[in-house]
């Protein structure tokens, strides 16, 4: 896709990842839509979008919610008449052992990192189709790939978000569609996502049931973030994906060959060491 002076919507774009492909499709050529549920990080993002010189707006969305996601598409749609790119990029991230993952947990993780994009496909797919031209990204992560302990929730929605855009990308293709489909899987990469309770209800938070063994797993993982990829450098990889019609984009390709591990112990029917 020749990306110049069309329009991307981008979920979870006032921060991190989001924030990256913004800046990185805009420098492109692309109108942008933001759209986050946090008021105040997705007026920067814009402000900062438009003092460079690009079209954009902000939508306030919540992408668990399937009436302002068809919201926000009527809103890219009024003020750029067409979407040609959708980063599914808004996320969530928490950490209990599954015996200690309460309900509430269950549903937050799930509703935002799974429902969110199915809920994203499910509005602008007809919208893309209709056009004859369009490419949807979804964010997963290694997790989609491989089940790391503690990350019950997360594991569970991001395997869903690989599921839904292999199954996706492999629907356009035998429908001949205009189409495309693909998936975003990061490794480490230095984001507010650590912080990601910021954005939750107290009611549905009180929930969340703290372990020694969940905590540990955080503070690791929230070490290993710190001194991960800037998310600066994750938007290239996603235009790069559009342009030439890509479909798996991972941010370390070298931690993927973790899979090849899963394979052969499935293969050998031997039980996961790690
Ligand atoms: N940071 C990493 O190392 C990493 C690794 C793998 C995958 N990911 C994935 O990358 C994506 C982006 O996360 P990030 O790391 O940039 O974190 P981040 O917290 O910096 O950004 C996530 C954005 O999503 C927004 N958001 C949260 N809930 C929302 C909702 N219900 N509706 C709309 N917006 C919502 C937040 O306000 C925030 O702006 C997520 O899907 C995450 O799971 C991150």
């Amino acid at each position: 896709m020749d990306v110049q002076g069309k329009t991307a919507v981008i979920t979870g774009g006032g921060s991190g990842i989001g924030r990256g492909i913004a800046r990185c499709l805009a420098a492109n050529g692309m109108n942008i839509v933001v759209a986050d549920i946090e008021q105040a990080p997705l007026d920067e993002v814009v402000a900062e979008l438009e003092a460079a010189g690009t079209a954009a707006i902000g939508v306030r969305a919540d992408v668990s919610d399937l009436s302002q996601v068809q919201a926000l598409a009527d809103a890219a749609v009024g003020r750029f008449d067409s979407v040609e790119v959708l980063c599914n990029n808004a996320g969530v991230g928490l950490s209990a052992p599954i015996a200690q993952t309460s309900i509430e947990d269950w549903r937050w993780t799930l509703d935002i990192d799974l429902w969110g994009p199915i809920h994203g496909v499910h509005v602008f797919l007809p919208l893309m189709d209709a056009q004859g031209e369009g490419h949807i990204n979804s964010t997963a992560s290694m997790a989609g790939l491989y089940c790391t302990p503690s990350l019950g929730a997360y594991n569970v929605a991001k395997h869903g978000v690989v599921a839904l855009m292999a199954t996706l990308e492999r629907d356009l293709r035998l429908a001949n569609s205009k189409v495309r489909a693909s998936v975003l899987c990061p490794g480490p990469i230095d984001t507010n996502i650590v912080d990601s309770q910021r954005n939750r209800e107290p009611a549905s938070a009180a929930e969340h049931i703290e372990t020694e063994a969940g905590e540990k797993f955080w503070n690791l993982l929230t070490r290993s973030l710190a001194e991960g990829m800037d998310p600066d450098d994750v938007g290239p990889l996603i235009l790069d994906a559009v342009v030439n019609q890509r479909f798996w984009i991972l941010t370390h390709p070298d931690m993927a060959r973790v899979t090849l591990d899963q394979a052969t112990t499935m293969l050998e029917d031997r039980t996961l060491t790690r």
